[in-house]
């Protein structure tokens, strides 16, 4: 959950780290601290609790050293507050050594304990504090830093992604992970580490993803990876797919803005080299074989939050064209309820970053237990695909903002393509069935440019339900989960409690809720189709009514039936019955953006929520 940056290099540690960190601060940002060592071999560290600005600004205040050797972290606090003394970094009894934590060191009591009996002295409340004595205390034996690594992390359980500095090797990073993200960046005489390739991407679009319980060693001129006992590993370089522009706002009042104005193009891109003559071929699933897919006889789908109301949203299209029968799970409760699984069984993970720790754990689950996994990630190199059998990326760009919105759409996209594909290998779809479904995906950026163009009335709401306190979403069939979705938005950035419901549960239960004056967004079905389920939604936005809600209905153009039912009507371009819900989102991104900018809300950087929850 935490931003960590590594340089080695020039005399430029300080713009690298503190730019990288700019840059990662929508991992976790209550605190954040770097440390250098200077051209004269010193120490420097400066470290502060709440944004990076705040050290920033500190720095401004009373500069520290520059160095060619540093390290850099902003936090999301796990052990212990927000504050100074519990900011990373955290350094060795001797303060030669200065250390930095992603994750959780789960035995780190006992650990702490040892050093206590031992007469250590502890700062702060922080599990990551243990670790940097355990490992200052080894230098002392080993007299270098990479081998200090090797005899403490090891001992080390839970996840953790440790750098490290020492005064007595300036020129030097090491870094050790496990069940955490750690990628490096190769420069030109310097090279860099980060949780993701957000940290360089300014200087350098070459990167190479570290495995699990590795340990990288970085020189100005060199980078060495080895495993916990020191054998050297192989690794593999990628190019990084995006340029540094498009980690930045570029002028946008806020990244989830800029994001949500991508929707089209994150579309697009995901698209792009998967649609060929007779329909659609994702070749990445040529790693599991036609036979595979052939054979399998059921996909169960895990992921958490937004991911995994795409993956709700993507299952009517997926059982429907594939035929093949769908779960979606939860990720966290998947592993943990001793799931029915075997060869015929195949399990897709969705996720944005990559590194949701509990859908990667809902991974390696699911390989341990004999079912192949496929990987929907947005993020190239992370750690979710390099642990699954295949991995379809979508190619959204960096999504920043907490609040996840281009990645939704692009992920269901995904899901569409994956049942187009399914059902090619199946035989389940003809060919007239295939290419009506993928004319209806090649539109889909146009109609969204079109449901953009509607932003303004949508803001205009916004600003109309600032002392809102509650607010119901409802939608039908494949629009249920966009009506999770928005309601997921609301909650986490305009800070309002806010439920999705099941149009059709309304009446087992949720509509003693409604009294006058309660806020319903509704998303509307199309009413076109024999099989249309618009006529009962409209009975329940009748229902509703009759007891004094406020309906905001989302519905295609020249729906009138719906117009003289609700309040207010945001419109949607016409499309098929599965390919509406995905137009219908966007609108629930813009209001609940709306909503908090106009209760004065940090609508990229939400209290308590970090971009990427890499701890269990
Ligand atoms: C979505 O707006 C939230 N930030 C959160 O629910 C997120 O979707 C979830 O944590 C999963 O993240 P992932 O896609 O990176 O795995």
């Amino acid at each position: 959950m935490c931003g960590i940056v590594g340089y080695v290099g020039n005399d430029k540690s300080l713009e690298v780290l503190l730019g990288g960190l700019k840059r990662l601060e929508y991992r976790g940002y209550d605190s954040a601290g770097i440390a250098v060592i200077d051209g004269d071999g010193a120490m420097n560290t400066r470290k502060r609790a709440g944004k990076l600005s705040v050290l920033s600004d500190d720095l401004e205040q009373a500069p520290i050293a520059n160095g060619a050797t540093g390290i850099g972290h902003t936090r999301w606090a796990t052990h212990g507050g927000p504050s100074d003394r519990n900011a990373h970094p955290h350094l060795g009894d001797d303060g030669k050594l200065a250390l930095i934590h992603n994750g959780i060191i789960e035995n780190y009591a006992e650990l702490k304990q040892e050093l206590l009996n031992d007469g250590a002295e502890f700062e702060s409340e922080t599990d990551t504090e243990v670790a940097a004595l355990l490992i200052g205390k080894a230098y002392r034996e080993t007299g270098d830093l990479t081998s200090a690594f090797r005899s403490v992390v090891s001992r080390l359980e839970g996840a953790f992604t440790l750098l490290a500095i020492h005064q007595d090797e300036p020129g030097v990073v090491v870094a050790a992970r496990r069940n955490s993200p750690l990628v490096i960046g190769l420069g030109e005489g310097e090279n860099f580490l980060g949780s993701d390739v957000a940290a360089f991407v300014a200087y350098t679009r070459r990167a190479v993803a570290i495995g699990q319980d590795e340990i990288v060693t970085i020189r100005p001129d060199s980078v060495l990876v080895t495993d916990f006992a020191g054998n050297e590993v192989t690794t593999d370089e990628f190019e990084v797919s995006w340029n540094a522009d498009a980690a930045d706002k570029g002028g946008w009042p806020s990244f989830m803005a800029k994001e949500i104005t991508e929707e089209p193009a994150a579309v697009t891109n995901t698209l792009l080299g998967r649609l060929t003559e007779d329909g659609v071929h994702i070749s990445e699933l040529d790693d599991l074989g036609e036979d595979y897919l052939k054979a399998i006889d059921r996909i169960t789908i895990v992921a958490c939050g937004t991911a995994a109301y795409a993956a709700d949203l993507g299952k009517y299209a997926l059982e429907k064209w594939s035929r093949l029968p769908v779960t979606v799970e939860l990720s966290h409760e998947f592993r943990y309820r001793d799931p029915v699984l075997d060869e015929r069984t195949l399990v897709v993970s969705i996720s944005q970053s990559g590194e949701t720790m509990d859908t990667l754990m809902a991974v390696k689950y699911a390989r341990e237990n004999g079912a192949k996994t496929l990987s929907i990630c947005n993020t190239q190199g992370a750690t979710i695909p390099r642990e699954s059998d295949a991995v379809i990326y979508t190619h959204a760009g960096p999504e920043v903002a907490v609040a996840s919105t281009k990645a939704f759409v692009a992920q269901a996209v995904a899901i569409y393509l994956l049942a187009l594909h399914f059902a090619q290998v199946r035989g389940t779809l003809g060919q007239e069935q295939v290419q009506h479904n993928v004319a209806e995906l090649k539109a889909l950026p146009d109609k969204l440019e079109q449901v953009l163009e509607s932003s303004a009335d949508i803001a205009a709401l916004a600003r109309w339900m600032t002392d809102t306190d509650s607010v119901i979403f409802l939608g039908r069939n494949a629009g249920f989960p966009v009506a999770m979705e928005g309601a997921l938005k609301l909650k986490e950035i305009a800070y309002i409690h806010a439920e999705g419901f099941a149009a059709g549960e309304l009446k087992h239960g949720p509509i003693a809720l409604i009294e006058p004056g309660q806020h319903v967004f509704v998303v509307v079905p199309s009413p076109r189709g024999e099989n249309s389920l618009h006529k009962k939604v409209v009975s329940n936005i009748q229902e509703i009514r009759a007891r004094g809600a406020v309906v905001l209905a989302i519905a295609e153009m020249g729906d009138a039936e719906v117009a003289a039912n609700a309040d207010e009507v945001v419109r949607i371009p016409l499309a098929g019955p599965l390919f509406e819900p995905i137009l219908a989102v966007a609108p629930l991104h813009i209001f609940a953006m709306e909503l908090a900018k106009a209760k004065g809300l940090d609508v990229d950087q939400p209290r308590n929520l970090a971009k990427s929850v890499t701890v269990e």
